[in-house]
């Protein structure tokens, strides 16, 4: 069974991660997750070395504090923190005094339990980089399934390497022939979430996509494995770009035919096909 992360990380690949490790090398040695977020497939996935990266410095930031101190420390900080600042589902007004206090001080483990409290558990900064994620009503709170996953996921991360870069000044050095990277950027046909300015981070265009698969095509030259998450077809727009790429280069396209939109379920229209796939250079 697979560890779960204990964020909501928006994008994160929890639920088909057996469908996408499916089509992951065996033996790896060093694993490069350039776009980790909330790590749920880097610690999924079994290495000698790994390194987890992502531009998102706050979300890294608590994967080291978690990474740095024992489970007990993290635990109890956790749990007088929701104390002290009488966190509940319903105290709009502690999490209001909570989210002030953090933005004045950037504790990363504060950022944690503010996150629990928060609507849809999500990490939304303004441009300042302060968080202003709203109170998550009757919704969110610290409870025992997350508690549980951070206990289990703790377990996982002690010899991670992070990193917070952008996935263009990572040093790719530290891979080698045979070794393995797995890419999972925001995808450019649903990427609204990365773009809209909420996440005080710069967005994702076109143009990143062009770079990513620069890079790609550069390891593998080198002889590095590589897989790359990513959406082909978005409720009638397609990624001409990544097809195109794949074919050119051989790299193999695997359909992981998950539909984000089964909310859709009882339509029957096309626009609401979202076609993701995994694209392999083995
Ligand atoms: C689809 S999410 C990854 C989710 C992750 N695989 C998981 O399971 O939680 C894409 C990630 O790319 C990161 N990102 C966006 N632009 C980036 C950049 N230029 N360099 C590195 N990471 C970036 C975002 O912060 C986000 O965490």
């Amino acid at each position: 069974m697979a560890v779960k992360a204990p964020f909501n990380y928006i994008g994160n690949k929890y639920r088909i991660i057996e469908l996408i490790q499916e089509y992951f090398p065996k033996n790896i040695d060093t694993f490069v997750d350039i776009f980790c977020g909330g790590c749920d497939v880097t610690v999924n996935t079994i290495a000698n070395k790994v390194y987890a990266n992502d531009i998102n410095y706050h979300v890294i930031g608590i994967l080291q504090e978690f990474q740095n101190n024992d489970v007990d420390f993290i635990l109890e900080h956790i749990d007088t923190t929701i104390e002290k600042w009488k966190l509940s589902k319903t105290n709009e007004s502690g999490y209001k005094a909570f989210r002030n206090h953090y933005n004045q001080t950037k504790n990363p483990l504060d950022l944690y339990v503010l996150m629990c409290y928060s609507f849809n558990y999500q990490f939304r900064f303004n441009s300042n980089h302060d968080y202003n994620n709203p109170f998550g009503r009757n919704r969110s709170s610290f409870n025992e399934v997350m508690r549980n996953n951070l206990i289990l996921f703790k377990k996982q991360i002690d010899d991670i390497h992070f990193s917070a870069d952008d996935f263009c000044d990572f040093n790719y050095d530290v891979l080698k022939s045979g070794d393995f990277i797995y890419a999972d950027p925001p995808y450019l046909l649903t990427c609204g979430s990365y773009n809209d300015g909420k996440r005080g981070f710069r967005g994702w265009t076109e143009n990143d996509d062009c770079e990513l698969l620069k890079k790609l095509d550069m390891l593998s030259d080198r002889g590095v494995y590589f897989a790359l998450s990513n959406v082909l077809e978005h409720k009638g727009s397609i990624n001409n770009l990544l097809i195109d790429w794949a074919s050119e280069n051989d790299y193999v396209i695997h359909d992981i035919n998950f539909n984000y939109n089964n909310c859709n379920y009882h339509t029957n229209n096309r626009n609401n096909t979202t076609k993701e796939v995994l694209i392999t250079n083995y």
